[in-house]
């Protein structure tokens, strides 16, 4: 008769086997991902696996309930000390019997899927570059000459069918202790990148480590520093934090720092001295967090723009400030933890993105990687607002990417009454069209300050100031309420009908908030305050229209929002303001920090490294510096939403 079937889902391999083969065995023959650490001993349990029965015995195959061996010793000793969730068994220990159907839960998997939480967006496959191998290695002998780390090496071939390894300096000096202690046992970290022809040995542990190792994705801002720490067996993300960037003493917005750099001749090493300080207290805070040793993260993956990326990396960002806008290297980097001073383990390594161009850095890349444009099948203009605004429009035939200078309006600087986005910052503004009164609601607070109607006032306190989303909000709402105008100017108590239009200076501002009787402060938009968000938008707009040009392109399918800004910009707001090319409002999401995004994927895929570096060689980048259409869009499209171009969908 013939051997057993089996046939393994998800994946839905199939093959015969003789009875008594371990099911790990089968799954290996036939490619099926089952994961282990311990290769098959029975110690580290990542090989579990659920025999399913009758799933498929409608299309021909009888499966049988006893279709596996029997619970073994190693696995009875394995469910009584940790305990198996009922219905599972370890691959490496259970054996078929006969014809069976067997689940491979997700948590099994070596390339398990991360979800990703946005509907739209794909998972990540998990593949990163250090994973865990237990070995038993062979005892030496006075008969055979070979070192300790060949018969590691020899070790790793065979019950790895890992052909070829290297060590790390400090592994040698730590290999003999480690294989007497643990009686020639050892777990092991290989480290491989996308492209290391073969792995190394980055760490060690005697006999059996049953814990994790981790990763860390940096997003590297000018403001802030983020991170995400995740644990490279799962893909999960076991803490996230950030800090504001220290260089910010050295001057608020990018250019300001390139000109410290100018002006003193220590003043990008001061700088990089203060990004990389800044970074190590924030390894130490997400590590106390997840309750973890720093030197258990283990690789780091880093995006940031240009001159960030300059700074990080110590070299002197003077080439970045002046045309033609130099980079140092626009190609991905791999370097060792220990030269960049990073205090996590002392031979992580870590991974820089590759910058697309002078102003459009490896954060621009990472956007990129999240989103991806290149494989999309409609046409989609992805915008991440921050001091310079990085665009790219594209499909799969073709990808554009430049950036724009909008300043730094949007964040809340040059506003009157702006700040950044934190607890008392207004992030929201309604004004009804007909009493043309607002209602706002800040930062920390669930509440806004009248109810539906305007009526009602409920107590919000605490207010400190207006940020980027919020004056983006509370001029688009002037501008739908008749009290600013099409070239931005706020009207006169008599022409808009509201006492809040008061005289100020030559112009008038709308008051938002008066909390003067209170000892608050009054908040105001003033037409200065139009004046800056309408230059700024002007620049985003001009950048989003001259890709659209070089595409030879009137409208976009969809418009993708990143960064925190985008996070919090509304779409509708952002459109009666002409930010972004008209297009169906349904199709304006908000992709969130997709530069963070990007880095956690480059950091749990070591295969995305590979083609991101790939795509980034085939966006085009176009200098919006040197275009002569830029000025035209944007001198147009200082209106509100523009002078030229028609909006009908806004309309509609
Ligand atoms: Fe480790 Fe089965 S492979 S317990």
């Amino acid at each position: 008769s013939q051997d057993p079937l089996v046939i393994f889902t998800p994946s839905g391999k199939r093959g015969r086997f003789p009875a008594g083969t371990p099911v790990l065995t089968a799954a290996r023959q036939l490619g099926v991902d089952l994961d282990s650490v311990c290769g098959g001993r029975g110690i580290c349990s990542k090989c579990q696996v659920q025999p399913s029965y009758g799933e498929f015995s409608k299309h021909g195959v009888t499966v049988h309930e006893d279709a596996l061996s029997d619970w073994n010793k190693v696995e009875a000793r394995y469910d009584e000390k940790r305990g198996l969730k009922p219905g599972r068994r370890l691959g490496c220990q259970a054996t078929i019997l006969r014809d069976v159907v067997i689940d491979v839960p997700a948590e099994s998997q070596v390339h398990k899927q991360v979800v990703r939480k946005r509907a739209e967006a794909h998972d990540i496959i998990l593949n990163p570059t250090v994973r865990l191998a237990y070995i038993e290695v062979a005892e030496p002998d006075m008969h055979d000459p070979a070192g300790d780390l060949e018969r590691v090496k020899a070790a790793l071939a065979e019950q790895w069918d890992i052909p070829t390894v290297d060590a790390d300096l400090h592994i040698l000096g730590q290999l003999q202790p480690a294989l007497r202690k643990g009686a020639w046992k050892i777990t092991v970290a290989l480290h491989q990148g996308n492209s290391d022809p073969a792995p190394r040995i980055m760490h060690l542990w005697p006999g059996f480590y049953d814990g994790t190792i981790y990763g860390i994705a940096v997003d590297l801002g000018s403001t802030t520093i983020a991170a995400h720490l995740c644990d490279l067996r799962t893909g999960a993300v076991t803490a996230s934090s950030g800090i504001m960037n220290p260089q910010i003493r050295f001057g608020e917005d990018l250019m300001s720092r390139v000109s410290y750099a100018m002006m003193n001749e220590t003043g990008a090493a001061e700088m990089t001295a203060a990004v990389r300080e800044g970074m190590n207290t924030l390894f130490a805070r997400i590590s106390e967090e997840a309750g973890i040793e720093t030197s258990l993260i283990m690789d780091a993956v880093f995006v940031c723009n240009p001159v960030m990326h300059h700074l990080f990396l110590g070299i002197d960002p003077y080439e970045l400030g002046q045309a033609p806008f130099a980079l140092a290297t626009s190609g991905a980097l791999r370097l060792m933890a220990r030269d960049l001073d990073l205090s996590i383990h002392p031979a992580a390594r870590t991974y820089i993105l590759p910058c697309i161009a002078g102003h459009v850095g490896a954060d621009a890349a990472a956007v990129a990687l999240s989103e991806a444009p290149d494989k999309s099948e409609d046409l989609v203009l992805i915008v991440d607002v921050g001091t310079n605004a990085e665009i790219q429009l594209g499909n799969k035939t073709r990808v554009l990417a430049c950036s724009s200078p909008t300043g730094p309006a949007f964040e809340g600087a040059q506003i009157s009454s702006g700040q950044r986005a934190a607890p008392g910052a207004i992030e929201r503004v309604e004004i009804d069209p007909v009493t043309k009164a607002p209602r706002f609601k800040v930062i920390g607070s669930d509440l806004w300050s009248t109810d539906a109607g305007f009526a009602e006032e409920t107590a919000v306190t605490g207010i400190t100031g207006i940020c980027g989303s919020g004056i983006i909000e509370a001029i688009a709402e002037m501008r739908m309420a008749g009290i600013v105008d099409a070239s931005g100017l706020i009207g006169s108590a008599e022409q808009t009908g509201t006492p809040l239009c008061i005289p100020d200076g030559r112009t008038h501002s709308y008051v938002l908030h008066d909390g003067r009787a209170e000892d608050g402060p009054l908040i105001t938009v003033t037409n200065p305050d139009i004046r800056a968000i309408q230059m700024a938008k002007a620049a985003l707009y001009a950048g989003a229209r001259l890709l659209m040009d070089k595409m030879e392109v009137e409208t976009v399918d969809r418009v993708v929002l990143a960064g925190a800004f985008g996070a919090h910009i509304s779409p509708k707001h952002a459109m009666v303001l002409g930010m972004i090319p008209d297009a169906p409002l349904e199709k304006v999401t908000s992709a969130g920090n997709a530069a963070g995004t990007g880095a956690r994927i480059a950091l749990l895929n070591r295969d995305a490294r590979g083609e991101i570096e790939e795509t980034v060689g085939r966006i085009e980048k176009i200098e919006t510096a040197i275009e002569p259409r830029f000025q035209e869009h944007f001198v147009n499209a200082s209106a509100m939403p523009n002078a030229a171009e028609p909006f009908p969908l806004l309309r509609a």
